[in-house]
């Protein structure tokens, strides 16, 4: 996965509990203090699934609250900087997350080795969407915390229902 990732982490855990706290989840996972992560360089899936289980042995923490906060995390503070440019001229949950397929291929598609969440959609009716998640990973928790870290960004009371194991029912109020 991207470095973009597990920068986010580091600076999700070190903003909200402290630089120890991560140095300790590094040691943890057996990664060097000293590790960079570049947004753009690869990071094996296994060694940001191992910071992610050590986020939750040092917070004490399931995995679907850990994927809770980093979904708002990187909603609400990390990608609406880091990818001002994706949030702009968007005006509520329901466009940004039709945005969503397109901007996972945009971002990663000049990057080798990227294997983007792949997003589909289709309507039950005017007001609820049902939205596709496919990938290898199958990181659905951190899907469920990412929309609704969404609804959270465009203050919005989003009605989440899991449909199928990887198919969410999305209710707008609009
Ligand atoms: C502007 C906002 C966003 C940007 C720029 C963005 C970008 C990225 C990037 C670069 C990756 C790593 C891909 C790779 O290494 O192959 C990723 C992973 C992921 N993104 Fe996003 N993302 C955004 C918002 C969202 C939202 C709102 C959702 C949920 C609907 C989402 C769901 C995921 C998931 C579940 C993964 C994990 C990888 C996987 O499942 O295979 N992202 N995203």
């Amino acid at each position: 996965m991207k470095g973009t990732i597990v920068n986010c982490l580091e600076r999700l855990v070190a903003d909200r509990f402290g630089k120890e706290v991560w140095l300790k989840v590094l040691d943890n996972a057996g990664v060097s203090r000293q590790a960079i992560f570049l947004a753009l360089a690869d990071v094996p899936d296994e060694i940001v699934l191992n910071l992610v289980n050590g986020v939750c042995k040092e917070l004490n923490i399931g995995m679907k609250e850990a994927a809770d906060a980093f979904g708002d995390y990187w909603v609400n503070e990390y990608a609406s900087k880091m990818y001002a440019n994706f949030f702009r001229g968007v005006s509520n949950a329901k466009e940004f997350l039709l945005k969503m397929d397109k901007i996972h291929t945009t971002v990663t598609k000049t990057l080798s080795n990227a294997s983007p969440p792949k997003f589909s959609y289709r309507w039950a009716d005017e007001k609820t969407l049902l939205m596709r998640y496919d990938s290898e990973r199958n990181l659905i928790h951190f899907f469920q915390g990412l929309v609704k870290g969404v609804g959270k960004y465009y203050g919005e009371d989003l009605v989440m229902t899991m449909r199928t194991p990887n198919e969410m029912e999305i209710q707008f109020q609009y």
